[in-house]
């Protein structure tokens, strides 16, 4: 497998990663929704604020996953929130998601992020070290609809302890909806 951090050659394949992988999971209202997330992250987050991982097999796009920079206003450590995540249809299940992850937390670790923080399922995030936190310790720029998704990890020796808000993301990530 081969991982690309350049995002700006395959803007349409990676749109297109997203959407129909969450159409496939979600349904075609999540897939557009998901779809539209991504392309917007792309066109107007700031570099420094973006990163996006994606993993490739004999030229196909195969994977792919997003970091956006959360900021929290009393707190001087660096926050990155990773969404969304997708695997192709095809493709689920061989080990690709936990391998293209673990290789995108290495990356941020080797560029001195703090902190990685995901929404989602806990029993898949876990296996690549993430652990539930409450919206109190590590606040949320938005209400959680699933407080129990909101799952962080410390990419340093330093333990994750609460972060002081409040919290702002990037604005493709400011919609209720994706929350
Ligand atoms: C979730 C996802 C990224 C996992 O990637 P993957 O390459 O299939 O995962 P891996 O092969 O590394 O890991 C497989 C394990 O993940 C778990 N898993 C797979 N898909 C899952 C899902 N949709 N929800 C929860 N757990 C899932 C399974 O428990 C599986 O374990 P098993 O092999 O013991 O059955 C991928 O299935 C996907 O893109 N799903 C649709 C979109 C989505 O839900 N994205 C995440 C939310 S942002």
């Amino acid at each position: 497998m081969d991982y690309s951090t350049d995002y700006t050659t395959h803007v349409e394949a990676t749109v297109e990663l997203f959407a129909s992988t969450f159409t496939a999971s979600e349904g075609a209202e999540e897939g557009a929704l998901i779809g539209a997330l991504a392309r917007r992250l792309i066109a107007e987050t700031p570099a420094g604020d973006l990163r996006v991982f994606t993993a490739w097999e004999d030229g196909t796009l195969v994977g792919g996953i997003f970091f956006t920079r959360l900021t929290y206003e009393g707190d001087p450590r660096t926050v990155f929130m990773m969404a969304p995540v997708a695997v192709a249809t095809a493709h689920q299940g061989k080990g690709i998601g936990q391998r293209l992850i673990a290789h995108g937390l290495d990356a941020l670790r080797r560029e001195d992020v703090d902190i990685a923080v995901t929404y989602g399922d806990p029993a898949f995030y876990g296996r690549v070290g993430f652990e539930p936190v409450s919206a109190a310790d590590l606040p949320a720029p938005q209400p959680l609809n699933q407080p129990q998704g909101w799952i962080a990890q410390s990419l340093t020796e330093a333990p994750l302890t609460p972060l002081r808000g409040p919290a702002r993301c990037v604005a493709a990530f400011d919609d209720p909806a994706l929350w």
